[in-house]
């Protein structure tokens, strides 16, 4: 059975290997490739983001009884990523890779910081308060959809 921290950990680590295929194409002045890059990265974190927001969050809530633990904290950095990738997007179309790469490195911290927290927090959590229906969460995760 797998684990609902290793299941969304290796979606963490698909989403950093766009993001970083995005920035190799900046550097390269690649601006097509980039675009597709990053809008394939924004799909990706989306859906990620959905599995969260939509799955995996409200029912640990439910569990403990409680929306203002650490789901909380961790839907706000979503809103905040989420306006740093809008950003990320506009610098990629006026294609200033100065502009991009100033945002990519706040960008860049913010969501290790974040995948960070979840990894060795949240999802540790979840794995044990949610034991039991782990199989369903994850059927149930892989049916999002990315909508951007
Ligand atoms: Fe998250
Ligand atoms: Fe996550």
């Amino acid at each position: 059975m797998t684990a609902i921290s290793r299941f969304l950990g290796s979606d963490h680590k698909r989403c950093d290997d766009l993001f970083a295929n995005t920035e190799t194409s900046v550097n390269d002045g690649q601006w097509d490739q980039a675009a597709a890059s990053l809008n394939a990265f924004v799909d990706a974190v989306e859906r990620h983001f959905n599995m969260e927001e939509k799955v995996l969050f409200p029912t640990f809530e439910k569990a403990i009884g409680s929306t203002e633990g650490p789901t909380r904290v961790m839907r706000m950095e979503h809103e905040q990523m989420r306006s740093m990738m809008a950003l990320l997007k506009d610098a990629l179309m006026k294609r200033d890779a100065d502009e991009f790469f100033g945002h990519s490195d706040t960008f860049n911290t913010m969501v290790q910081q974040h995948n960070m927290k979840e990894e060795t927090i949240l999802y540790q959590m979840t794995d044990r308060v949610l034991s039991g229906q782990q199989e369903q969460l994850i059927s149930e995760m892989n049916g999002i959809v990315a909508t951007s």
